[in-house]
């Protein structure tokens, strides 16, 4: 079993100093960078908007996996593409049309991402597997971070992965919420490709961070 991605949540870093956070965790060994991006709306919290994104887009080469919380979300699709995004990710309840946003999404040129709330049944990917290269599993409520795993959502991941190797689908796997050191090693044996986390990478300050994903990563 390969080591999983990391994708640290910028959510959980000093925003008074995001450049310089952004090139820690690339230096410590993140994969992706997670960036939550929350409307007050869809989710009640606001966060991050297309010029932050763009700022940070000089800070690092790692790809943009961005979490969009954001409803109704695509007449925000261009603007965090054009400010970096390499992935975005839409939960199915923004609406109004998920099968048009990831069609959108993809014309942009960027990978398309699905994203689970805890209550959200797998069968929604159904009639989108085609359409997408990333599922995201939330193993909590959408909307903060430092919130506890929901043990529940193994069962969907290892769902999602039975669909997915079904048909040999090649698209990554994702979990967002509460993962930290007890609980992923369980996440990849579930069959997680990706883990997002903030309080797991962000604790104990940059002189930490490589270590957290090492241990993150099971090496
Ligand atoms: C929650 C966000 C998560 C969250 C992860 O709505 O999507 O990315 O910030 O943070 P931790 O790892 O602290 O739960
Ligand atoms: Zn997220």
């Amino acid at each position: 079993m390969s080591a999983p991605l990391i994708c640290p949540s910028i959510l959980a870093s000093d925003f008074a100093r995001l450049g310089e956070e952004v090139q820690a965790i690339t230096a410590a060994g993140a994969d992706f960078v997670h960036i939550d991006v929350m409307d007050g709306h869809f989710v009640p919290n606001i966060t991050i908007g297309p010029e932050v994104v763009k700022a940070l887009r000089p800070h690092t080469t790692l790809p943009f996996d961005v979490h969009l919380m954001v409803s109704p979300v695509d007449s925000f699709l261009e603007a965090f593409r054009a400010a970096g995004a390499d992935y975005m990710s839409v939960h199915p309840e923004a609406g109004p049309h998920l099968h048009r946003t990831l069609k959108q999404i993809r014309h942009l040129g960027a990978k398309a991402g699905v994203v689970l709330n805890p209550a959200t049944p797998v069968e929604v990917l159904d009639w989108v597997i085609d359409d997408i290269d990333l599922v995201l599993i939330m193993s909590v409520n959408p909307g903060f971070g430092g919130q506890s795993f929901i043990e529940s959502q193994l069962r969907k991941i290892e769902a999602v992965r039975r669909r997915l190797d079904a048909i040999a689908h090649p698209a990554i796997l994702q979990v967002d919420g509460g993962v930290n050191a007890q609980n992923a090693r369980a996440c990849v044996d579930a069959g997680a490709t990706a883990l997002v986390a903030g309080t797991a990478v962000f604790k104990g300050g940059a002189s930490a961070y490589a270590d957290n994903i090492k241990t993150l990563k099971g090496l």
